[in-house]
């Protein structure tokens, strides 16, 4: 078949270049943004007096032909054709015959792709940023019944000090947040008309760039016409926020999936978001949450390779820039898949109180034993000590702390008295901590209420 660019060529391609040259099969994702591209800029040529009227309602009328059997699933996509831009232009002209040829008039596939690519991101941002709010409402929700429910923090793995699980659950959700304020600044910077740009140079015809902005919903139009051409920020930063949110996302997976565990016993995850094993009939695994986890390896893969693949280009154009595409496209499918599965398994999940709240006391109130102290008057390092002693005091006896004595208290500082059991109660540990962003019932009601107002959720 005739290549669009034919001309000075004598040979036919080599049938691998052809395949190994070709984008259709991945850039048809692309084929609604380009041809709602192509249909704006017919009407700036006409605007421009390129085209006639007659002619440019000749030439959009073909364009949703195609558009329709696009949608439809009818379209013949052909390798040999190159990419979705060549594509749809040889099926034009297929169409309507030579006038089809006028289209591609002031254009370069330089500016075309980059403008296709600025469009479905702006798209795919709108609706990974409805699926983050979705999932930060099922965390607020969550938390606002999660208020009375105390387990232990966790550091370094081990337990550290009585949170409400509702903190917990928010942290979460101000992670989510920040993802999709991240989204939203990438979005600002992707919303600016690259098309008009030409090859590298700009366009030699008068076209009114300014009206094609506005015909494609586009907030600027770029400033620079190389720039325009060779960059692919934008991607690389909506991959660096893909990657961001796939480490939330997976962090959050794994303590979900640790305390799903027999040994944590903190939760169960509903049978329908679990799958068996084909050898162990006791198995419930909790496979979603272990691919949402997986799955962040590609995110990270995708910004590393297109890092890598920008670096070092010479300006402006080089066809390397075509290996932009299939990391896009992989980490929108991954990011959508994995925030729709996270929402699920939060609004699925039963959490056992019982078993949170009885690791909860013990020596993870000590730090509170020592403030007492320090309450008291004892330097806080001195408190540490002291209190660290009665750890291992206890650990020698096998006893739990909620079972010395005063009496035995005693023997480490005369400054004990009676008021001090009253600190063995995880709840009330967990409400001393009274300041801002802390874990006290009294700060994370008002969080929770912070967050359902801002989520819309009253
Ligand atoms: N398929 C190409 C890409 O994705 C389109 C631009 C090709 N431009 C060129 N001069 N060969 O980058």
């Amino acid at each position: 078949m005739e290549k669009p660019w034919s001309g000075r060529f004598s040979e036919e391609t080599d049938e691998f270049v052809e395949e190994f040259t070709e984008s259709v099969s991945f850039d048809k994702e692309l084929a609604l943004e380009d041809i709602k591209q192509d249909i704006a800029h017919v009407r700036t040529l006409q605007r421009a007096g390129v085209l006639s009227k007659e002619e440019s309602r000749k030439i959009i009328e073909g364009l949703e032909s195609i558009r329709k059997d696009i949608e439809e699933g009818r379209f013949k996509w052909r390798r040999e054709l190159e990419d979705v831009h060549m594509n749809i232009e040889a099926e034009l002209i297929n169409r309507i015959g030579d006038l089809g040829g006028k289209l591609h008039t002031g254009r370069s596939r330089n500016d075309q792709v980059t403008t296709d690519e600025r469009l479905y991101l702006k798209k795919e941002i709108e609706s990974i940023v409805q699926l983050l709010k979705e999932l930060r409402r099922s965390l607020v929700k969550a938390a606002g019944n999660s208020v009375d429910v105390v387990l232990p923090a966790y550091t370094h793995l081990q337990r550290a000090q009585p949170i409400r699980l509702a903190h917990y659950f928010l942290s979460f959700r101000e992670a989510f947040l920040k993802d999709t304020e991240r989204f939203l600044d990438c979005y600002r910077r992707a919303d600016e008309l690259t098309l008009g740009s030409g090859a590298v140079a700009g366009v030699d015809f008068p076209l009114d760039r300014h009206y094609t902005a506005e015909l494609l919903g586009f907030n600027r139009v770029v400033r620079n016409s190389i720039y325009a051409t060779a960059d692919r920020d934008f991607i690389a930063e909506f991959l660096f926020a893909c990657a961001l949110t796939g480490m939330h996302l997976s962090r959050l997976s794994e303590d979900l999936i640790i305390w799903a565990s027999e040994e944590f016993g903190y939760l169960d995850l509903p049978d329908k978001l679990c799958t068996g094993s084909s050898i162990m009939p006791q198995k419930k695994n909790p496979d979603v949450l272990e691919l949402i986890r997986g799955k962040t390896g590609r995110l990270y893969g995708n910004l590393v390779s297109l890092l890598t693949t920008l670096k070092g280009l010479p300006t402006a154009y080089n066809r390397d820039l075509q290996e932009d595409k299939e990391p896009l496209f992989d980490s929108v499918r991954t990011l959508k898949g994995s925030l729709i599965g996270m929402r699920k398994v939060i609004e699925g999940l039963k959490v056992r109180e019982h078993r949170m709240y009885s690791n909860a006391g013990n020596f993870v109130l000590i730090t509170d034993v020592a403030n007492y102290l320090v309450q008291k008057g004892v330097p806080f390092r001195k408190a540490h000590h002291i209190a660290g002693s009665i750890v291992a005091y206890l650990i020698e006896k096998g006893k739990r702390l909620e079972e010395i004595s005063l009496e035995e208290l005693k023997n480490f500082s005369e400054l004990f008295e009676e008021d001090v059991f009253e600190l063995f109660k995880p709840e009330v540990v967990a409400d001393r901590r009274r300041t801002y962003g802390g874990t006290s019932k009294e700060s994370v009601l008002g969080m929770v209420e912070v967050a359902k107002r801002e989520e819309g959720l009253v």
